[in-house]
């Protein structure tokens, strides 16, 4: 609830000056606490995007289930190493140095071709993880 004190400063002169003071009341707020929602803290992005330490262990947690070595008979194995990125699998290379966001792997987590991973996706920061780390080259570093 917000209260509004208007106060008028009438000068004797021509000049008329007027004020607003906004309050903001902190009545009722004690029935406020049952509207929190759970607080989701999301990691800041790292300005550099190491492969190693920030996306190969996004495809070890989501991807290597379905993308290992037993369904290479489906060539599912393209998908997850940054060698496999670059040189296998049906539509290699996935990335797109020239326009990151065209890349096939970006795609695939954005769910602009069949999401990935299947029956889910990936939580909005590491999908634009994987997108910085394709803006800043896709070094294997
Ligand atoms: C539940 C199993 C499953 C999971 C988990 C999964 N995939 Fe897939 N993925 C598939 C299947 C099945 C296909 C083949 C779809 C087709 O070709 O019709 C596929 C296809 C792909 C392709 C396209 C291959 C090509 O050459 O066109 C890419 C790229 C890919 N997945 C990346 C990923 C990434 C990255 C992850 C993790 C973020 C992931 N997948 C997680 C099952 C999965």
């Amino acid at each position: 609830m917000i209260h509004c004190i208007k106060i008028y400063l009438v000068k004797a002169s021509r000049i008329t000056v007027s004020c607003s003071i906004l309050i903001a009341s902190l009545i009722g707020s004690s029935s406020c606490e049952n509207d929190v929602g759970p607080v989701i803290i999301e990691p800041e992005n790292p300005s550099t995007v190491s492969y190693s330490q920030d996306i190969q262990p996004i495809f070890n947690s989501y991807c290597s289930s379905c993308h290992d070595e037993f369904h290479q008979y489906l060539d599912l194995r393209s998908c997850c190493s940054y060698d496999q990125l670059l040189n296998s699998g049906f539509n290699a290379p996935y990335l797109n140095l020239d326009d990151p966001q065209q890349s096939r792997l970006y795609r695939h987590l954005n769910g602009d071709l069949l999401i990935m991973p299947l029956f889910g996706s990936l939580p909005d920061y590491e999908i634009e993880l994987v997108l910085q780390w394709i803006t800043e080259g896709a070094q294997n570093n």
